[in-house]
């Protein structure tokens, strides 16, 4: 009987802490939204700096955290998404080549939407890193007239300059666009897990996967 098994270490501890952590800090994140503001604020910047840490990580990283290994060019996605259709799907021990296009997304989707934030703060508040660089009273009058533009969903903006809403918008468009790539990633590991009969969550877990003695990529 050839059906015994071997561990392998796929996800080095940083990489599992950071994505633990970052489901926890964009979800209190996004729950917070609106409702507590220094929450809001804290567990966004966390988020934020996760991503510019695993940024780095990804070139200086453990094998499978490095963009290097998980970048692979158009074909070979397409060539991935086609074999999931067969009965052998190709089997890779870190991202496979579509998950690895996602984690870019996703990574540019909270980066985005952490810029957009801390922006948003800046314009509406004057307060936080890009503060200084958004004193409002300067900014606005270059704005001014565009309030008058009937474009904008005619809600009544009261005091809003258009820079605000400008930010405002763009930090709720990111935040919306990041949240169905989650979405879209969760179906994926979902999927992916059942077709190649892995538990690819347990993996983030604990860091390692159970391989049969045939061999992946
Ligand atoms: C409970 C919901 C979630 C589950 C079960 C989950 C599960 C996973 C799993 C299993 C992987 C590894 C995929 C692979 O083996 O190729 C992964 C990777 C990843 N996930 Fe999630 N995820 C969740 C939520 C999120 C959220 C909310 C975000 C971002 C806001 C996110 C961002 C990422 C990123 C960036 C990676 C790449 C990890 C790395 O290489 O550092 N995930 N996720
Ligand atoms: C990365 C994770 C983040 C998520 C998921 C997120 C999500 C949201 C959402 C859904 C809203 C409500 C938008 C609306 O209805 O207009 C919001 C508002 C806001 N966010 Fe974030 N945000 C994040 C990070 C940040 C960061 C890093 C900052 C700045 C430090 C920030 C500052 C703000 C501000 C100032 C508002 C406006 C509150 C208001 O005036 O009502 N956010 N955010």
């Amino acid at each position: 009987m050839e059906n015994q098994s071997k561990t392998v270490r796929v996800w080095d501890p940083l990489v599992r802490i950071f994505h633990w952590s970052l489901v926890a800090s964009f979800a209190v994140a996004y729950l917070s939204a609106e409702e507590w503001e220094s929450v809001h604020e804290i567990s966004g910047y966390i988020a934020f700096g996760l991503i510019l840490f695993r940024i780095l990580w990804g070139f200086i990283g453990s094998q499978h955290a490095r963009f290097s290994d998980f970048i692979y060019s158009p074909q070979a996605v397409i060539e991935y998404l086609r074999s999931l259709l067969t009965t052998h799907p190709k089997h890779y021990l870190g991202h496979n080549p579509a998950g690895g296009w996602m984690v870019v997304l996703l990574l540019l989707g909270v980066l985005a939407t952490g810029f957009t934030g801390i922006k948003l703060l800046a314009v509406e508040e004057g307060r936080g890193p890009l503060a200084q660089m958004d004193v409002p009273s300067l900014v606005s009058p270059a704005y001014a007239d565009r309030d008058e533009d009937e474009e904008h969903e005619g809600k009544a903006q009261g005091e809003k300059e258009a820079g605000e809403e400008f930010w405002e918008e763009a930090h709720e468009v990111a935040t919306n666009l990041t949240l169905l790539l989650v979405f879209l990633h969760v179906l994926g590991v979902v999927v992916s897990s059942r077709l190649h009969g892995e538990n690819l969550v347990r993996a983030m877990v604990t860091g390692n996967k159970n391989l049969p003695e045939k061999d992946s990529v």
